[in-house]
Formats: C-alpha cells, sequence, structure tokens
C-alpha cells in the first residue's frame, strides 16, 4: 500500500490536466523505467499529483522496438501491479513514433490515444526531417490526428517555425520537462513562448525516468502551467 504524504500535495495542476500522455514509464520495453519498481515509482506520482490517466507513449522506431506482444505485456503487468498496491490511476497505453523511413510501413496500425485517434509523432532534434510535412497531412488522410511531440526541442526550430507549425493546425504537445529547464535554456524559453501564445494543446512530461520526477513537479507548478491550464486539451483524453 502507498500512501500520499500530506507535504507533497500542495496545490496541484494534475487534478486539472486529468490526464498525461507522454512518458516513458512501461518498465523494459525502451529507454525509459527498466524496473518495475521504477515505473511503480512514476505512476505514483502521477496519481499523488491528482491525475486520473496515465497514456503510456514508448519509443516506436527503428532503434527501440518492442513488438506489439511486448507492450501489451508490459502493459498488463503494470495495471495488475497498480491494482495490487492500491495506486489510484487508470493505465493505458499508445507509443511514440519517429519519423523516419520505417514509420511509412507501420502506418495502417499505429497505437492511437484520445477520442480523435491521436498519435504522438516526434522528429529528428537537429534537422527537420525530408516530407515529414507530407507525412503529417498523410496521417490524416487515413484518419490519424498526428499530435507532434515536444515542438520545442527542435533545434532547427526558430520561433518563426513555432508559430508557422501552430498556424497550420498541427496538434502541439510541450513538455513539463522543458518548462523544468530539463534540455536547456533554448527549450525551456520555447516552451515558454508557445504557453504565453496559447499554442498547447497539451501538456505532457516525457519522463523516462523516476528521477525526473522532481522536475516535473517543479514545473506543475509553473506560472504558464497555470495560467493557461484551462485551455489545454489533456481532459479530452479521459
Ligand atoms: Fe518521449
Amino acid at each position: 500500500m502507498w500512501f500520499f504524504s500530506k507535504a507533497s500535495t500542495p496545490i496541484n495542476l494534475g487534478a486539472e490536466l486529468v490526464v498525461e500522455l507522454h512518458n516513458h514509464v512501461l518498465p523494459g520495453v525502451d529507454d525509459g523505467a527498466q524496473t518495475m519498481q521504477e515505473a511503480l515509482q512514476m505512476m505514483f506520482f502521477w496519481a499523488e499529483m491528482g491525475y486520473q490517466k496515465v497514456i503510456a507513449t514508448p519509443h516506436q522506431n527503428t532503434f527501440m522496438n518492442a513488438s506489439e506482444i511486448q507492450l501489451d505485456a508490459a502493459e498488463h503487468r503494470l495495471r495488475a501491479q497498480l491494482q495490487e498496491q492500491e495506486i489510484p490511476i487508470f493505465l493505458t497505453a499508445a507509443a511514440e513514433y519517429l519519423v523516419e523511413p520505417e514509420l511509412q510501413g507501420r502506418l495502417p496500425s499505429l497505437r492511437t490515444f484520445g477520442p480523435k485517434r491521436y498519435v504522438l509523432i516526434e522528429l529528428g532534434f537537429w534537422a527537420s526531417p525530408v516530407g515529414w510535412e507530407s507525412l503529417m497531412f498523410q496521417l490524416y488522410q487515413i484518419g490519424y490526428t498526428p499530435v507532434l511531440a515536444h515542438p520545442e526541442r527542435y533545434t532547427f526550430a526558430d520561433r518563426q517555425t513555432l508559430k508557422s507549425w501552430y498556424e497550420r493546425g498541427y496538434f502541439l504537445q510541450v513538455n513539463l520537462l522543458s518548462l523544468a529547464r530539463a534540455y536547456g535554456k533554448e527549450a525551456q524559453q520555447k516552451a515558454e513562448y508557445l504557453l504565453e501564445k496559447g499554442w498547447v494543446h497539451f501538456l505532457g512530461s516525457d519522463m523516462h525516468h523516476s528521477g525526473q520526477i522532481a522536475l516535473v513537479r517543479q514545473a506543475l507548478a509553473h506560472r504558464l502551467v497555470r495560467r493557461q491550464i484551462s485551455s489545454l486539451l489533456n481532459p479530452t483524453l479521459l
């Protein structure tokens, strides 16, 4: 049995975000949580913060590629542990796909989440992948709704580019970890810029291990999170 500590439950915004949608909590399937214990620590944190649901998004690309069976097994094992340990939070699993040529072959059976068949898509950090915008269009045509993961982290995207992505209608998911400066000042400032403008659709953690809990907790208290929380779409994923 896990007990919530009163000291660590300040006014928290997890209860308003309701759903955490970008993380690597499934144990042993990618570069995220490696043990059940670590995954449970992360799940406990989200429950303590007031979230009701966690959508796990393990990497699925040529470098990290668990089978459907492995993903389902990890999800079920973690869910069983949540029940056993009485951690009051619901778990489902989708995936995070990297834009790469091999993604084409996967398009018929992407793992989705939420009411609009959202698919979490990430780009390489250093260079804009050739043809990625036509891939976004293709995803819409097939009936998916792509969500661009952590736009603030792409070094090739300046503010003008971020603006153009928003104006083109892309759904944008900013990392809480960016707001806590986990990836440096530039990513933090771009995350703040997107929030200031009201261009963020989803806030996710992108947490990979329990050592990042303190930073995510810190980010949840960010003034811009408080200010923009009512405009975010996280609760629609419940
Ligand atoms: Fe991620």
